[in-house]
């Protein structure tokens, strides 16, 4: 055994060449780390949703009197040690997406088995990119791929690639829109660029996820390419208004392009009209875009896919398995009703990757996306979904489902909480308290009580909800996509609201 690495105090975890002296050694670094994971599970996570710390103090608590980043560490440190810094300064200060009162933005805790096969992803490290880099990460890949494209609902003409989360599947998406069809639409030889983006329209909604205006902006579309469009009562966006404004924009001589729909979206987990959309894009000759990155998932349960139809009929949809699939950081995806667009918007041939042997004419994933060399995404998602089959995750994301509504029904039953929408359409439920004595409260004050209370939540660790701005007005916003949470939990949430509502209100300026 050489001394190359004598410099550090444990070569054998740095050096696996030699099983025996180095394999006891990573069993137990394995352990140790394991158990760290779970002390910290037992432990933080179950105590509370999240650190009481405003933002201010916890960046002083990690960053300590200098309250900024310390230098890179130029002498080696013993592992018990890093793990033991880890304990004191990483593990208390976490948003906990295991605690069953966690009712987080679209961040559901990941399934234990995810994280064991993200473990062995990085163990046998296939980079997703040319095949020889990856050979069977790229089959994994591929047999994933098949299953989201069928939940979907694509034939196989269709195809679908992960990516790092939503924005990328969307940023992705818009790119397929513009080169594909946008070129179609203007008859152009090749991907449309510099002036041949201009006067073009893409409708969305109020409610749209921002990466849709972000990927716009980034493939080079003036500011006015987005139409925003109010989205109706229940915060959905419907086929008539969309019609309109596309008449309306012909009419003023400009370029339809596509429609981008959101199912399930992040406010309100609200279902844009996709059937009613799909008719009006076929009419209209438009792309359509679903960007179904949480609402996707609701077509693992047979009993309520039916809330999120019609993705069969959009061109791409977004599917973020790390929102509603219960998966580890990070994974997402882009659905495609046609293989083909993919690769004509992103192939390319550098020499590098040539083939040796282009007759087997391997897959290449680097063709079909943005993003080069990709993490093994596809055995966590691949490993927990043979775990519990789609039965199980559908029925995980069925509890999920009853879980919201029983806390919109109880805030419809109960004088003091109101709900909007009333019935939610998937598992987010927008709510408010309403303490007894608010008369002569202006909406601001009103507004200002529910950023309170959900900051007194906060610090009391009995629960998490986040706010949200629905048309104007303050909401707690409840993400009730925790398969570890059950009624009992909401029970314990809106009576901690309850509970703390008196100290808040002794607190606001009620001048
Ligand atoms: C509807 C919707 N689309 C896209 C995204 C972006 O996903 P990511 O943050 O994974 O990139 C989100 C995130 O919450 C979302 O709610």
């Amino acid at each position: 055994m050489s001394d190359r690495f004598d410099w550090s105090s444990e070569p054998e975890l740095i050096d696996v060449r030699d099983e025996g002296r180095s394999r006891a050694a990573l069993e137990a670094l394995g352990e140790q780390t394991w158990r760290e994971a779970l002390d910290w599970l037992y432990g933080e996570a179950m105590r509370r949703p999240m650190h009481g710390q405003a933002y201010p103090e916890s960046r002083a608590s990690f960053f300590g009197a200098a309250n900024r980043p310390a230098p890179a560490p130029i002498s080696p440190t013993r592992w018990s040690e890093v793990l033991e810094e880890f304990r004191e300064r990483v593990a208390p200060a976490t948003f906990n997406a295991q605690h069953p009162g966690s009712f987080s933005y679209f961040t559901p805790p990941p399934l234990p088995s995810s994280i064991a096969g993200e473990v062995l992803a990085q163990w046998i490290h296939q980079g997703v990119d040319v095949w020889h880099a990856g050979p069977i990460g790229a089959f994994v890949e591929e047999e994933v791929a098949s299953w989201l494209r069928d939940l979907v609902g694509f034939g196989p003409d269709g195809w679908s690639v992960l990516t790092s989360g939503g924005v990328m599947a969307n940023v992705m998406a818009m790119t397929m829109a513009r080169d594909i069809w946008l070129a179609k639409l203007r008859g152009l030889p090749g991907p449309p660029r510099g002036a041949a983006l201009e006067g073009v329209r893409v409708y969305a909604s109020d409610q749209t996820h921002f990466s849709i205006a972000r990927a716009l902006g980034v493939l080079g579309f003036p500011d006015d390419t987005l139409v925003v469009i109010e989205s109706d009562e229940q915060f959905r966006l419907q086929g008539p208004p969309v019609a309109e404004a596309i008449e309306r924009d012909r009419g003023a001589g400009l370029t339809p392009l596509a429609i981008a729909a959101v199912v399930g979206s992040t406010n309100t987990g609200s279902v844009d009209d996709t059937p009613g959309l799909a008719d009006v894009a076929e009419r209209e000759d438009v792309w359509l875009h679903v960007d179904a990155a949480y609402g996707g998932a609701a077509r693992l349960s047979r009993r309520d896919a039916h809330r999120v139809p019609g993705l069969e009929r959009a061109d791409s949809v977004t599917v973020d398995p790390h929102k509603w699939f219960f998966q580890a950081y990070d994974i997402g995806a882009l659905v495609v009703r046609r293989r083909e667009d993919l690769l004509s918007t992103f192939h390319r041939a550098p020499e590098y990757y040539a083939s040796n042997r282009p007759e087997d004419e391997p897959l290449n994933w680097y063709q079909y996306s943005i993003e080069g060399t990709r993490r093994f995404r596809a055995l966590k998602l691949w490993m927990s979904w043979k775990q519990l089959g789609t039965a199980g995750l559908g029925a995980l994301i069925e509890q999920n489902d009853d879980l919201a509504a029983y806390l919109a029904a109880r805030c419809e039953a109960e004088p003091d909480f109101e709900s909007v929408p009333a019935v939610p359409e998937l598992s987010v439920v927008c709510f408010r308290h309403l303490p007894a004595d608010r008369e002569g409260w202006s909406a601001g004050m009103l507004d200002e009580y529910q950023v309170r209370l959900q900051r007194a939540l906060e610090i009391s660790g009995e629960a998490w909800v986040s706010v949200t701005t629905l048309r104007g007005r303050r909401f707690l916003r409840a993400g009730v996509v925790n398969y570890l949470s059950t009624e009992a939990d909401i029970d314990r949430l809106l009576a901690a609201l309850r509970r703390l509502s008196s100290d808040v209100l002794a607190d606001l300026d009620l001048g």
